[in-house]
């Protein structure tokens, strides 16, 4: 479930569920990669405030479990944006210049892999091969495959849809 940060309730953790998933597993420190799958599933995300409530249920230190969250990507320290922005780093698209689209994101949007822009609007994930490599290099935004890439041409996608949102505002 994506959505803005107002709608996602950011700020607002819900210590009894936290309370109700740390029960679930006993309060067991070996169990802290499940107990964070579960805050995600229930977030979207894993709050930073949560990690320290965490810690203290299981008496481990926060920096362990912020460790945790930041070693493996299946774990967001954010809520995702509206519009998921996956840009493909598979080999062809590798070779054919993700890196110059990479920084055409960047530079547009201020976000690397794993970010959300400070208006909740756009999450970048780098993935693997997205299956049209013939195409590449290879962007999908909320569903919609951005084929043939350019850094030029990616502005110009973006841009569109910083506008289609400013237009549904007014
Ligand atoms: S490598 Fe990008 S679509 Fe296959």
């Amino acid at each position: 479930m994506a959505g803005t940060a107002e709608t996602l309730g950011v700020g607002i953790i819900p210590y009894e569920k936290i309370d109700e998933i740390v029960k679930k597993y006993k309060g067991d420190s070996s169990a802290i990669i499940p107990i964070l799958q579960d805050i995600q599933e229930l977030m979207d995300y894993v709050p930073k405030d949560s990690i320290a409530y965490m810690a203290e249920k299981l008496g481990v230190s926060p920096a362990k479990i912020y460790g945790i969250v930041t070693f493996y990507a299946q774990f967001r320290l954010q809520p995702m944006g509206k519009y998921m922005i996956m840009l493909c780093e598979g080999t062809a698209c590798h070779v054919n210049g993700a890196k110059l689209i990479s920084g055409a994101i960047t530079d547009e949007l201020g976000i690397r892999g794993g970010e959300t822009t400070p208006d909740g609007l756009f999450t970048l994930e780098k993935v693997a091969c997205i299956g049209c490599c013939s195409l590449s290099p290879v962007m999908v935004i909320g569903g919609e495959t951005y084929a043939k890439l350019t850094p030029d041409a990616t502005r110009k996608i973006i841009k569109e849809y910083q506008q289609k949102e400013e237009a549904a505002q007014n």
